[in-house]
């Protein structure tokens, strides 16, 4: 079976760890006998380099034609690069947001969990972390402040900026049966974060969520103030199963529960829409400061390589070698910097590429 991936390395470390991952990729197709071809396309800063723009009609209906995308990361420092002197609609982020919107991936998953191997890089005391945590964010990505109308304006010389929370309950309903629906596959908890208290779109949020679980009667439904959330995740994550959230929340939120495993280096994602199609990303930046030093952990990367194989292209046992090959080589005691911890061996981005590849 022969699979067409487009690759979006991008800015930073981008290209470096989506290298690591289509090596990884490529040894699972060796030993799982498919085929894999890759179109390179551009996006963020290196788009607007080449092209002016950070994501260009053409490359989106490239990306469209394939049977997923796989990315690295986008964006430079905003401090010194060049990208941010554009106007906010011509900088790398705007391509990346238009991705996702265009493509209708409304579904971003981000799961979070902590490896046996990991708990010293946990910031977490031994006694909170306990049996240790596994649980997965759905974010919606296609609506509520990130694609609402948002404005600048001056009015008698003082500034003023609007953005927009906006949601239907057709949003809220489609991402809510996707976290039910996983959750199914799961421990069947879905805690669904709101700010409904103070919020018109969460309270809608909350009612929609309510309605969806009515056809989910296995799976048990919580509500959780975002407040509240933030502060359970360092508190108690072992809590949570599936936490169904808005764009912004679960922005937020998966910075947070990325630190908890130990690295955001850790974290993979994957963003859906309605059909097998998918957009796989590592949940973390492209990290300007460590670019081109050989450094970056690729490993988010490659676990959503792991989600790619599983979610768009129905390879589930050799997602499962990926995701094996990874916890192999941490329990060898190989690490990346931002992971590494006493008594273990310290490598760079190819060296653990090399090392998990060799073990799928
Ligand atoms: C993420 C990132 C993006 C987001 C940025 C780069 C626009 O932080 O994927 O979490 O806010 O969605
Ligand atoms: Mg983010």
């Amino acid at each position: 079976m022969k699979y067409n991936i487009a690759v979006i390395p991008g800015d930073g470390i981008g290209p470096e760890i989506v290298r690591e991952a289509q090596k990884v990729l490529d040894a699972a197709a060796k030993k799982y006998g498919f085929t894999l071809e890759y179109t390179e396309l551009l996006m963020g800063g290196a788009s607007i380099d080449a092209n002016g723009s950070p994501l260009t009609d053409e490359t989106i209906e490239t990306a469209r034609a394939n049977d997923a995308v796989l990315m690295g990361s986008i964006g430079g420092d905003a401090k010194t690069s060049p990208w941010y002197q554009l106007p906010p609609s011509l900088r790398p982020e705007a391509g990346l947001l238009k991705l996702r919107k265009s493509l209708n991936l409304f579904a971003n998953l981000r799961p979070a969990y902590l490896y046996e191997e990991l708990k010293a890089a946990c910031p977490l005391r031994d006694e909170i972390i306990g049996d240790g945590f596994d649980l997965l964010i759905m974010r919606e990505l296609t609506g509520g402040l990130y694609f609402g109308a948002r404005s600048t304006v001056e009015e008698d010389g003082v500034r003023k900026a609007t953005d927009t929370l906006v949601y239907n309950e057709k949003e809220i309903r489609r991402i809510a049966v996707k976290a039910f629906d996983i959750a199914r596959k799961r421990r069947k908890e879905v805690c669904s974060v709101d700010k409904a208290n103070v919020l018109d779109s969460s309270r809608l949020w909350r009612s929609v969520v309510e309605e969806v679980a009515k056809d989910y009667p296995d799976v048990e439904l919580s509500h959780m103030l975002v407040d509240n959330c933030a502060m359970q995740l360092v508190r108690d994550p072992g809590q949570f199963d599936v936490i169904l959230t808005e764009n912004m929340f679960g922005d937020i939120l998966s910075d947070e529960a990325s630190m908890v495993t130990g690295s955001i280096g850790m974290l993979s994602s994957a963003s859906l829409n309605e059909t097998k199609f998918g957009l796989y990303e590592p949940s973390h930046g492209s990290a300007p400061d460590i670019a081109g030093q050989g450094i970056a952990n690729p490993i988010a990367t490659v676990l959503s390589a792991a989600m790619m194989l599983r979610y768009s292209l129905d390879l589930d046992e050799a997602a499962d070698a990926v995701e094996a090959a990874v916890k192999q080589v941490l329990s060898e005691g190989y690490r990346t910097g931002d992971i590494m911890s006493d008594g273990c061996t310290r490598v760079g981005t190819v060296q653990m590429g090399d090392l998990i590849a060799a073990r799928v």
